[in-house]
């Protein structure tokens, strides 16, 4: 199992529409190729986790990074992984309405050309995005 996490930037003027094409195309293409994972929309930037086979993740990717609905695409890790996050969405959507996790996005966005980007502190990232899924609350503060 392979899994791979970028950022980048929307196209300026998208719309709406153009977000659930997105999502449309995302979870047809990647029911047919049993990725899954999630695409995180905050602050004009996208935040995405693809997870499965790995040639079929890095073909995607290649596709995805040649978007022209996106730009300024930043790989922020990929590696072997021993199971998915996301296994019950082929591309789960989400835009956070929670103060820790858009705190988070925003220290992943400005940081990433620095940060500390180790598989733990995603690990525990997309965690939380997956409990807020479900419904559930995050394990990070509310309120900064
Ligand atoms: C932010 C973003 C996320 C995307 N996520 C996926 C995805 O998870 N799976 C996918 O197949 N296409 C995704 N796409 C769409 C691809 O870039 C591409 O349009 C799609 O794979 C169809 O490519 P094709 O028409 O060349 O076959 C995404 C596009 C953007 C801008």
């Amino acid at each position: 199992m392979y899994q791979l996490n970028y950022r980048s930037k929307a196209a300026p003027n998208l719309t709406q529409e153009d977000i659930n094409n997105i999502l449309n195309t995302a979870t047809t293409v990647n029911e047919e190729k049993n990725i899954t994972g999630c695409l995180i929309y905050h602050n004009d930037s996208f935040v995405q986790i693809l997870e499965g086979k790995k040639e079929d993740v890095l073909d995607v990717y290649e596709k995805i990074k040649n978007d022209p609905r996106h730009y300024d695409v930043h790989l922020l890790w990929e590696n072997n992984v021993n199971g998915r996050y996301f296994e019950e969405w082929s591309m789960a959507f989400h835009n956070p309405e929670n103060k820790g996790i858009q705190l988070f996005i925003n220290n992943l966005l400005i940081f990433s050309e620095i940060t500390d980007r180790s598989s733990g502190s995603l690990y525990s990232f997309w965690g939380n995005v997956r409990r807020v899924l479900l419904g559930g609350s995050p394990s990070v503060p509310e309120t900064i």
